[in-house]
């Protein structure tokens, strides 16, 4: 015990440390609004010929990456549609030039809004529009996806880029012929001469349609998690998971930060996952827990220790696959974070400790102002006193993670939603006209101050890495011919982290539950992710009294039909149709015989 306390107190000096400088350098960088693009194009003047990104065979340097950002900002330059302030919208998979865009309209003073390539049609539109962006830049194996909605973007004068070197589809432009024929060389400064820390950087959705404001100062925060991690020069970062989302995004500029290497992958592969490490060199991984269970599930190999990797930086992992993971991969340093992307607060496990995310500690506490509260499930909010403020909760209780919302933790909520930014906002708290952010996390803190996540609540649920809000899915759902009334929520399955996807439905009346046609609807409206993978027919939905459709039973029992009396169906991939959900379906699915 008496070791583990001098762990505590030297990983506690690193902390205070680590704090110290990078507040230091936020206030050289408050002082002169030094953006990571400075930081950047200082790394060009430092080590041009570093390389800065790897990508299947090709290398681009620090000096290279800068030339063809430059390039790219050109191109939307040239369009004459956009001015300093703009936002663009990007629809691309992880590869070089998603970096390059980012870098290029930062250039030019504007931000980019990434969007969900998994997203089509009404979904696609309505989260395109929920920035200001009057420029779309999409990927060319996207070509159908922006056909499909090209007559609307048009309609409202929209510019559409489609990554390729000719185009033949009226009303679409192509965009790589343009940046080999403008030139490489660095843009004026006079063009972002209005950015400032407060301006967007970025535009980062957090569920399916709600678009977080990342400031140039939030960005910032964010990027210092490698540093806090301990990745030093010398490093290169391995990065699978979509850019579009803050995790994979930050893990670019965070690379920025440190001066270092990024090997950029596509997307997650299981089978070429050392492999890549291997080829690379990498020294330093990402994770979610998904991809660390994915990982321990291949059959073992002689080479599973046949790698540099010395440090893995995530979230979600559980406790057991991080033991698992460390027996089988060698002692790679697992370094556990929790942060929300239009959060105000970053917890992290200096402590090696498997399964926390953080550690309440004194001078944590004074850092940055959070607390877990306790919550009421069935009516989905706080539980206060008799003068009405929250309550911390129990030694080991799950409560919900609030964060307060001051100057130095600002909350920038969504793009074009003040209601769902008024949504995460929690008042009174602990005392009149405080004000607090709702994380939706439930999470517990032990006897020994480990803070551990337990679980979403609220209207989204986490599966495959993507966060699903609950009223998008309901709102497709019942535009389903068959359907009255739907009522979606998230359940645990066995083996698998967060939730997966499950609607309590009503039929209209005269209808008999048409489980092609819901099919067919889910598939061509919804991600995969999205798609709910049980349905529960119900003669009538449940509300609170407030006309709050309730959850909290339907959430505890689950999909069992040996519990369920109501229909119940499951979404079967391979019949491409919603089937009964049979004992048998139950047990392969929850014994893992079938995968979801
Ligand atoms: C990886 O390291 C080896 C040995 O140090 C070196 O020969 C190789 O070029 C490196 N590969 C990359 C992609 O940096
Ligand atoms: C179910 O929906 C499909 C597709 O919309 C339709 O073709 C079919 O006739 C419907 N079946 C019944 C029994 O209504």
């Amino acid at each position: 015990a008496q070791l583990y306390i001098l762990y505590i107190l030297l990983y506690f000096l690193h902390f205070v440390l680590t704090q110290l400088r990078n507040r230091r350098s936020t206030m050289k960088y408050i002082k002169t609004n030094y953006t990571i693009l400075d930081k950047f194009l200082d790394a060009v003047k430092t080590h041009p010929d570093k390389p800065f990104i790897l990508f299947r065979e090709q290398t681009f340097t620090y000096q290279e990456a800068d030339a063809l950002s430059s390039r790219a900002a050109r191109v939307l330059l040239q369009s004459g549609q956009l001015r300093e302030g703009d936002t663009v919208a990007l629809m691309l998979a992880n590869e070089p030039m998603f970096v390059w865009l980012w870098l290029g309209l930062v250039k030019i003073g504007c931000s980019a809004a990434f969007l969900n390539y998994n997203i089509r049609s009404k979904s696609l539109l309505h989260c395109f529009h929920r920035t200001s962006a009057k420029t779309l830049v999409a990927a060319v194996e996207l070509q159908d996806a922006v056909e499909e909605v090209l007559p609307s973007l048009l309609e409202q004068q929209v510019r559409v880029y489609l990554l390729t070197d000719t185009c033949q589809i009226t009303g679409v432009e192509s965009f790589k012929d343009k940046m080999s024929r403008v030139s490489p060389e660095p843009l004026a400064k006079d063009l972002r001469s209005h950015l400032t820390l407060q301006s967007p950087a970025t535009y980062i959705y957090t569920s399916g349609t709600t678009a977080a404001m990342i400031t140039h100062g939030k960005l910032w925060a964010m990027s210092f998690l490698q540093h806090l991690s301990g990745v030093n020069s010398r490093d290169v970062f391995y990065v699978s998971l979509p850019l579009y989302h803050s995790t994979g995004f930050i893990s670019v500029t965070g690379a920025i930060e440190r001066g270092i290497t990024v090997a950029l992958r596509s997307k997650f592969s299981t089978s070429q996952f050392w492999e890549d490490c291997r080829k690379y060199n990498v020294t330093v991984i990402q994770y979610i827990g998904e991809t660390m269970r994915y990982l321990c599930n291949t059959p073992r190999k002689l080479d599973d220790r046949n790698h540099r990797v010395r440090l893995a930086i995530g979230n979600g992992i559980r406790a057991d696959v991080w033991r698992e993971f460390n027996n089988r991969f060698g002692n790679i340093d697992i370094k556990e974070f929790y942060g929300a992307t239009e959060g105000n607060l970053l917890l992290m496990n200096y402590f090696g400790k498997v399964g926390a995310v953080g550690r309440l500690g004194v001078l944590t506490k004074m850092l940055s102002s959070y607390a877990v509260i306790k919550y009421d499930l069935d009516k989905e909010e706080p539980l206060r006193d008799l003068s009405g403020f929250c309550i911390e909760a129990d030694k080991g209780e799950p409560g919900l993670l609030v964060s307060k919302i001051t100057a130095r933790t600002p909350f920038s909520g969504y793009a074009g939603d003040l209601q769902q930014s008024e949504k995460k906002k929690l008042h009174n708290v602990f005392e009149k006209g405080d004000m607090f952010f709702n994380t939706g996390d439930l999470l517990s803190i032990d006897a020994d101050n480990f803070i551990y996540f337990q679980d979403r609540v609220g209207d989204t649920f986490r599966w495959k890495g993507e966060n699903v809000a609950t009223t998008e899915v309901a709102d497709v759902i019942t535009l389903a011919d068959c359907i009255r009334e739907a009522n979606v929520y998230g359940v645990k399955v066995a083996g698998h982290e967060g939730r997966t996807g499950m609607a309590a439905v009503t039929l209209r009346d005269g209808n008999k539950f048409n489980s092609t046609a819901l099919y067919r609807h889910v598939e061509n409206l919804l991600p995969a992710y999205a798609r709910p993978r049980f349905v529960r027919i119900q003669n009538s939905l449940a509300t609170t009294g407030t006309y709050k459709l309730k959850k909290a039973e339907l959430v505890q029992e689950g999909f069992d039909p040996n519990l369920i009396s109501d229909p119940l169906y499951f979404l079967d991939e391979k019949k491409k149709n919603y089937v009964p959900l049979t004992v048998d379906i139950f047990n392969d699915v929850t014994s893992g015989q079938i995968k979801i």
